[in-house]
């Protein structure tokens, strides 16, 4: 009987040791701004869920898109002690310095919905699935313009986004393989002639710049509802498509003859517009299943467990392949958002007025 007091005490205890030692341990999440909605939302479901889990968080935005603010505040977490990095970065290609300390005091590095590039110190990386991202929004075009039957041709024009984050590779990459036939075939046409990632490129996703770009589009070749047909814009996300938008609606579209234009993320604006009848579609990644996913591995790797991972093969950081778990995304229009958005509570009805 005493000795059986005395097993069920040890196990008591180190049970209470291993939840004490886990309840304190502190998560480094950095995320690239705020000026984006969906990053407010990634760091706010990272903090609420990690401490949820009875981690402590060290959640810090790197001003707007500032990158020697992120490596700051990475040196900072570094030092301060915690055992586990969530990086959204800014630019995939910045943070080799920073992340080889990291790797020096054991820490583990996350890379969260962006690859970081040419570092072994990340372990894993939680993404959705950013190729299918792209093929979504190619697919969506192809299927309104109907491009496998109609005559064309059709004028379209590219967008993508910041050309240091390794998702744009996916997002341009996965749109093109299903609209390049129809380019090569000459049923669909750009006519400006920038095809090339780096011409549809959007510094730092920036919604002024890509209004820019349109408006200089508009005027170098004259679309407008009664000037040079514009059928399509390719637009990688919703900060993009917003300033295509406005460009678009000051060059006189409106419903009814607005191109098709294409989006990510299921922003406000980008919703209300959806809804208003100018953006077409979006594509919803819900923030706070990337969240559950980055807290599983942040606590398999805490507890020395199994991290759960899907993807073995498409994320290679120029160190090799690194083990990523990918979300899955949702096409979004105004025919299931509803479903999409509202039924599940990401959204109230109210918040898209
Ligand atoms: C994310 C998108 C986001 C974009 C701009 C990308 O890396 O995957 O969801 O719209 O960055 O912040």
């Amino acid at each position: 009987m005493r000795k059986l007091a005395t097993m069920l005490f040890a196990a008591t205890l180190s049970l209470s040791l291993a939840v004490g030692a886990r309840a304190g341990e502190l998560i480094g999440v950095s995320m690239p701004t705020q000026s984006l909605q969906r990053w407010n939302q990634d760091g706010a479901n990272m903090k609420s869920q990690l401490e949820a889990a009875g981690y402590r968080v060290d959640l810090q935005y790197a001003g707007d898109n500032d990158i020697p603010t992120q490596v700051n505040q990475l040196e900072n977490m570094i030092s301060s002690g915690c055992r586990v990095l969530v990086i959204a970065a800014i630019d995939g290609t910045s943070l080799t310095k920073v992340l080889a300390t990291a790797k020096e005091n054991g820490i583990k590095v996350i890379a969260y919905d962006r690859l970081i590039m040419n570092s072994d110190a990340v372990s894993y990386y939680a993404t959705f699935d950013n190729f299918k991202v792209g093929t979504t929004q190619g697919g969506f075009i192809r299927d309104k313009l109907d491009l496998d039957n109609a005559k064309g041709p059709f004028n379209i024009e590219l967008f993508t986004g910041d050309p240091g984050d390794n998702n744009v590779n996916f997002f341009f990459g996965g749109a093109l393989s299903i609209l390049k036939p129809h380019l090569d075939s000459g049923k669909l046409v750009v006519p400006s002639g920038q095809t090339s990632q780096a011409q549809a490129s959007t510094v730092n996703w920036n919604t002024e710049e890509s209004q820019k770009r349109m408006e200089n589009l508009i005027s170098a070749i004259g679309y407008g509802p009664n000037g040079t047909k514009l059928n399509a814009v390719l637009s990688s996300n919703d900060s993009v498509a917003n300033g295509v938008t406005n460009a678009l609606a000051a060059a006189g579209y409106r419903k009814g003859n607005f191109p098709v234009l294409t989006g990510q993320d299921c922003d406000k604006p980008s919703m209300k517009n959806i809804l208003a009848g100018t953006q077409s579609m979006s594509v919803f990644k819900d923030t706070r299943t990337l969240a559950r996913q980055v807290v599983k591995m942040v606590d398999a790797i805490i507890k020395g467990r199994t991290v759960e991972i899907n993807d073995t093969k498409t994320y290679d950081n120029g160190t090799g392949i690194i083990p990523s778990f990918l979300c899955d995304p949702v096409i979004c229009t105004i025919d299931n958002y509803k479903a999409l958005l509202i039924d599940s509570g990401y959204y109230t009805e109210a918040d898209l007025r």
